[in-house]
C-alpha cells in the first residue's frame, strides 16, 4: 500500500515537472508565434499599391513572389524570356486570389543578357505605370561543370545573365528612384554568393559579384532614400538545375536531389516578402548546415578548403 501511495506521489511529482516545463517553453513560444504573425500581417500592409518589378517571374521562386505580392495589394510587372509563360503567371493572378486588388499585373519580355535593350524596357515601363517602388532583380541561370573544361563562353554568359543583367536593370531604374527619393533595390542571390563549392565557379561567381555590387551601391544610395536587400536561399523545389547550364553550354536537364529536396518557392517567397516590408538590408534563408559554412568559410579559411577539397574528389 505503501508503494503504491509514493508511486502515485512520484507521478504527480513528474505530472506537475512536465507541465512546469511545458508552460516555460510553450507559452513563451505560443506568444512569440502570435506577435510574429501581428507583425507580419501589420508589415504586409506597407506595401500595399506598391509597383513592384520581378524578374525571372515565369516560374520558380519568381513566380511565388508574384503571388506573394500581389496578393499583398501591389501592382506587379512579370519579366522574363518566355511571354506565353508570363502571360500563364498573369492568369494565374488574376484568378488564384480572391483579392480587392484593383492592379492588374503587367507582362514585359526582356532578356536580362541583352543589355543595351534594358534602359528601353523600363522607359517602357514607367510610361504605363509612372513608378517602381520595388526592383526585384530574381532571373538567373546555374551552371554545372568544372574550371577545365568549361567554355568561358558559358562563364560569360553566367555573367551576363546573374550580374550584369541585374546591374544593368538597376541602373536603368536608379534615376526614377532618385527623383521620387523613394526606392527599394532587392537582389535574389544565393548562399554561393557568400561561399563558393566545387563544380559551380561561374554561378558562385556571379552571385558573390552581386553581393559585393549591392553592399556598395547600399551605401551609396541611402541618403536618398533606396533600400538594397540582398537574399541569399539555399536550395529552393524549383527548376533551376533543370535549366542549368553545363561546360559546354548545354542544357544540365537533371532535377538534382538537393533542389528537389529544397524549400518550397512559396515559403522562401513569403520570407523575402517580409524582409522587404522590414527593409532588411540581407536574409539568409537556409538551414542550419549552411549557416555553419558560411561562418568557418569567415573564421577558419584553411578548414574551409579542406572540406571543399575533400568535396571536390571523384566518387
Ligand atoms: N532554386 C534554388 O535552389 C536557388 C537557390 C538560391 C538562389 N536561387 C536563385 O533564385 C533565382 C530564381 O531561380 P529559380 O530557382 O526560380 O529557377 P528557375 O525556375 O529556373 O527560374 C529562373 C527564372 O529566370 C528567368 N531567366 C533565365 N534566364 C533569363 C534571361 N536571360 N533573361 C530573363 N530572364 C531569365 C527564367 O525565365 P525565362 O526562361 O522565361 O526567361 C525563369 O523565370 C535565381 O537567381 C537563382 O540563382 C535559386
Amino acid at each position: 500500500m505503501r508503494n503504491i501511495v509514493s508511486e502515485i506521489k512520484d507521478m504527480s511529482v513528474w505530472r506537475i515537472l512536465a507541465a512546469v516545463c511545458a508552460s516555460v517553453t510553450f507559452v513563451p513560444f505560443s506568444i512569440f508565434t502570435a506577435y510574429d504573425a501581428m507583425q507580419r500581417r501589420r508589415l504586409k500592409h506597407r506595401l500595399r499599391d506598391k509597383v513592384v518589378l520581378i524578374t525571372g517571374a515565369s516560374s520558380g521562386l519568381g513566380e511565388a513572389l508574384a503571388h506573394a505580392f500581389y496578393q499583398a495589394g501591389c501592382r506587379v510587372i512579370l519579366a522574363a524570356r518566355r511571354e506565353d509563360e508570363l502571360q500563364r503567371v498573369k492568369n494565374a493572378l488574376l484568378t488564384t486570389h480572391n483579392t480587392k486588388v484593383t492592379h492588374p499585373p503587367v507582362v514585359l519580355p526582356l532578356d536580362l543578357s541583352d543589355l543595351n535593350a534594358l534602359p528601353g524596357k523600363i522607359a517602357k515601363v514607367l510610361e504605363i505605370v509612372d513608378r517602381i517602388d520595388i526592383l526585384i532583380n530574381n532571373g538567373g541561370i546555374s551552371y554545372r561543370g568544372n574550371v577545365l573544361t568549361t567554355s568561358v563562353d558559358v562563364d560569360i554568359k553566367l555573367m551576363l545573365v546573374n550580374y550584369f543583367g541585374q546591374v544593368a536593370l538597376t541602373k536603368a531604374v536608379l534615376p526614377s528612384m532618385i527623383e521620387k527619393q523613394n526606392g527599394h533595390i532587392v537582389a535574389i542571390s544565393s548562399v554561393q554568393g557568400k561561399i563558393a563549392i566545387p563544380y559551380r565557379s561561374a554561378y558562385a561567381a556571379s552571385k558573390h559579384a552581386l553581393q559585393a555590387f549591392c553592399d556598395t551601391l547600399r551605401s551609396e544610395v541611402a541618403s536618398h532614400n533606396i533600400n538594397v536587400t540582398v537574399v541569399s536561399p539555399g536550395y529552393i523545389r524549383t527548376k533551376l538545375s533543370l535549366n542549368a547550364l553545363t561546360g559546354s553550354g548545354q542544357a544540365y536537364g537533371v532535377m538534382d536531389a538537393t533542389t528537389e529536396s529544397g524549400s518550397p518557392a512559396e515559403k522562401v517567397a513569403e520570407d523575402i516578402l517580409h524582409a522587404v516590408a522590414a527593409e532588411k538590408k540581407e536574409l539568409i534563408t537556409c538551414p542550419f548546415l549552411p549557416r555553419i559554412a558560411i561562418l568557418i568559410r569567415t573564421l577558419y579559411p584553411d578548414l574551409y578548403f579542406w572540406l571543399m577539397k575533400k568535396r571536390a574528389k571523384p566518387h
